[in-house]
């Protein structure tokens, strides 16, 4: 069956890439700015928010529970918050649409405060795990009842005064452990965290921003002793998002693939936690500078100047992937066309993103003609060595943004169009995707 609201785009052989461009703001940061400045006792104001649809999800969910969130003209947003414990009661469900994050960190925020609140979501979103923060915020005295297998639509009943907690986290999550931080802000006492695999810290770093009592403590294994002292009190912030180096991933690879590219990607987000695509791409012979190095609103961040180049296969150390966890659909087309083996392992959560990132990969890098093997956990992929892919393929995007925008860019070095089947879903993380491509064409 077609879908008959689908919007298909094809992608072909592309002309140099040239310029400059600045990427929207990173999608993690937007989500927590509006979530913990509807917390805080006060007006805060954000810069940069990525106006995607995930993180306009987030902002009406608070307004629901009763946060005053402002656009300005300028494209300033102004947020009075409710303070920590003043989350009002929902009257409708809460819908998360597409995004993970929104639902996985406000499960947590409502948890312990004395409200029911309802999660839907997209076919997508729907059929994600949720038993990964259910069982947490479980132990925190929550009332969860979700669809079978733990899924969306659910209802969480918060308890208030709820439990504190001391939480081991079973995968490398920065959702769980977000959520179970935010459910410890309205706890009495200290709920902990310990992360055995750091996951990006930008809920750590903007909770202590927001004044919060947050320690973290690095065990002897390198295992994260993160503790928050509940019942706190924020203050309002100012704010300004860097630009989100999951979007400048595309625009990276899609540089260094185009022959003839020269491409200045502003203000780019190179948190460690997040940076770990630039450092394999360098390590494959990827041209990439970082210019002007800097601080923006408490995160490290610089200009990329990427460049054509000649790329080279490599066996990615598993240690990286949390640092490049959603980047690995567009690191698959750069290897596509490397020079030799490119082999992925420990790539188990990709399997339960916003779809099954390994398998979709898998099946639409194969429809364009690139040598790829699939494993339980990963991809290995004989590249090109710089020749185009064949392309001319149909390619499902699986209401997953990030596989849209890959193929998108496999588009770009095909000798035949790539057609991605419905590009609707690049609009939750990258509203002006195709806007900047075409910019770079000129
Ligand atoms: C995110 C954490 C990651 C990532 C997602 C955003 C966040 O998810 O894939 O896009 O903002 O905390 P997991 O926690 O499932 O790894």
């Amino acid at each position: 069956m077609t879908d008959q609201t689908a919007t298909p785009r094809s992608f072909s052989a592309s002309v140099p890439l040239k310029g400059r461009i600045a990427i929207p703001g990173d999608k993690s940061i937007s989500h927590r700015s509006l979530m913990l400045s509807a917390l805080a006792v006060g007006e805060s104001r954000v810069t940069g928010l990525l106006e995607g649809h995930d993180v306009l999800a987030t902002a009406a969910a608070m307004r629901a529970m009763g946060a005053t969130i402002e656009r300005r003209n300028d494209g300033e947003w102004r947020i009075h918050g409710v303070g920590v414990g003043g989350l009002l009661q929902p009257r409708e469900a809460l819908d998360m649409g597409n995004s993970g994050t929104s639902t996985r960190l406000l499960m947590g925020l409502v948890a312990s405060h004395p409200i029911t609140t309802t999660f839907i979501g997209d076919a997508s979103l729907s059929g994600r795990p949720m038993g990964r923060v259910i069982d947490p915020l479980s132990l925190m005295g929550a009332d969860i009842s979700a669809s079978p297998g733990g899924r969306l639509p659910l209802m969480v009943r918060g308890l208030a005064p709820a439990i504190p907690l001391a939480y081991r986290l079973p995968m490398a999550s920065a959702q769980v452990k977000s959520a179970v931080l935010l459910a410890g802000l309205n706890t009495p006492g200290i709920t902990e965290v310990i992360e055995p695999v750091p996951t990006r810290d930008h809920s750590e770093r903007m909770l202590k921003g927001f004044g919060a009592d947050l320690t973290v403590e690095l065990g002897a294994d390198g295992t994260r002793h993160i503790r928050i002292r509940g019942e706190a009190e924020l203050k309002p912030q100012t704010i300004t998002v860097p630009g989100d180096p999951s979007s400048a991933a595309f625009f990276i690879v899609a540089a260094l693939l185009v022959p003839g590219s020269d491409v200045t990607i502003a203000n780019v987000g190179l948190n460690p936690t997040r940076a770990g695509l630039v450092e394999v791409l360098q390590q494959m012979g990827g041209s990439i500078e970082l210019l002007d190095a800097r601080e923006v609103g408490g995160e490290p961040v610089a200009d990329l100047r990427v460049r054509h180049s000649a790329l080279k296969g490599i066996a990615v150390d598993p240690a990286i992937v949390p640092s490049m966890v959603d980047e690995f659909p567009i690191l698959f087309v750069a290897a596509a066309l490397a020079e030799g083996r490119t082999v992925t392992t420990g790539l188990d959560e990709l399997r339960v993103k916003e779809s099954d990132r390994i398998a979709v990969m898998a099946t639409g890098l194969q429809a364009i003609g690139a040598r790829v093997e699939e494993t339980e956990d990963g991809l290995i992929i004989d590249g090109t060595g710089g020749d185009p892919l064949p392309g001319g393929a149909t390619i499902a995007g699986h209401l997953d943004h990030r596989i849209c925008m890959s193929f998108a860019v496999a588009g770009l070095v095909g000798k035949a169009p790539v057609t991605i089947d419905d590009i609707a879903p690049v609009a939750t993380s990258f509203p002006n995707f195709e806007e900047l491509l075409a910019g770079l064409q000129q």
